[in-house]
């Protein structure tokens, strides 16, 4: 652990969801290091367990909340949770998300339905039920997990894409609502980040290097490069920064579209 002084969440509550895996592993083990005190969501209980021990491991204070994030229920208890646990809650980060790839014609209506209650209704949920404990610290910090995706169109992947462009929106709005009550809101749009499903898809070593030289910076980006934009929004060191899409992607959104036009693969596969 750094000293105190040093840390840029020393003494702040956070709540960081999908924290049993990747980007919000990584997240929850960074805002833990940076001096939050960490509640780690995620739908899938033993592993969220595991990312717990892992902050406590490394000296930092971390609780464990199995949590849906598409259920009202589930998202209204852990922020009480929180509250509870730490006695305030300073920031949230609506990280858990899910992919099911297809066209309009491909994709099931359930499979629609479950994207956007993962991707979407998570963050809607997120701000309504943390909003109030926010506001009674006087103001905090809500970051969401949008998407390269989010930014334009993908193929075959309607309702992934659909899902981060309504989250970069609904992060606009959320943050013109809750400016007065001391409230920043922003998201960040990843590129291809290392994580366990992106590791499934880029198995093959040949879509890996494809996907790697498809990012100027020649590779694909770390978890924990995801956590230093998200740690940084939740900080006082982005205190004049609200209702915007942070881009980290290695450059991929920075080229040129012509140069995939006869590519009909999402952007982060292409050569
Ligand atoms: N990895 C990438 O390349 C990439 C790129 C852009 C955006 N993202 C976004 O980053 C976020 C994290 O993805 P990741 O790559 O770390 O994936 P991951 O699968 O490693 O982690 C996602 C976690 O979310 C949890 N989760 C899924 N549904 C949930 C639910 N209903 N309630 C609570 N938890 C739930 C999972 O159990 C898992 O632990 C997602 O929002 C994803 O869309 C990832």
């Amino acid at each position: 652990m750094r000293d105190d002084a040093r840390m840029l969440l020393s003494g702040k509550v956070a709540i960081v969801t999908g924290a049993g895996s990747g980007i919000g592993r990584a997240s929850a083990l960074r805002f833990a290091a940076e001096g939050a005190s960490v509640v780690a969501a995620d739908i899938r209980g033993p592993k969220v367990d595991e990312t717990v021990a892992l902050i406590e491991r490394d000296g930092g204070v971390a609780a464990a909340c199995q949590a849906d994030v598409a259920s009202g229920t589930d998202v209204e208890r852990m922020v009480a949770f929180a509250v509870e646990s730490f006695g305030g809650l300073d920031a949230l980060f609506c990280n858990a998300g899910t992919i099911r790839p297809g066209t309009a014609v491909t994709l099931s209506e359930k499979d629609w339905d479950l994207v956007m209650a993962v991707n979407v209704r998570s963050v809607f949920l997120g701000a309504k039920y943390a909003v109030p404990a926010l506001v009674a610290r006087g103001g905090g910090t809500i970051v969401s997990t949008a998407s390269v995706s989010g930014l334009a169109g993908d193929a075959s992947s309607v309702a992934y894409s659909a899902s981060k462009a309504a989250v970069i929106n609904l992060t606009r709005s959320l943050a013109v609502d809750h400016a007065r009550q001391n409230i920043r809101v922003n998201c960040i749009c990843p590129g291809a980040i290392d994580t366990p499903p992106v590791g499934r898809m880029l198995s093959d070593p040949e879509i890996r290097r494809r996907s790697e030289r498809a990012h100027p910076l020649g590779r694909i980006g770390q978890p924990e490069e995801i956590a230093a934009a998200a740690v940084w929004l939740s900080s006082s060191e982005s205190s004049f920064v609200t209702g915007q899409a942070i881009v980290v992607d290695g450059g991929l959104s920075a080229q040129s579209h012509l140069q995939g036009m006869a590519d009909p693969r999402p952007t982060h596969l292409r050569a």
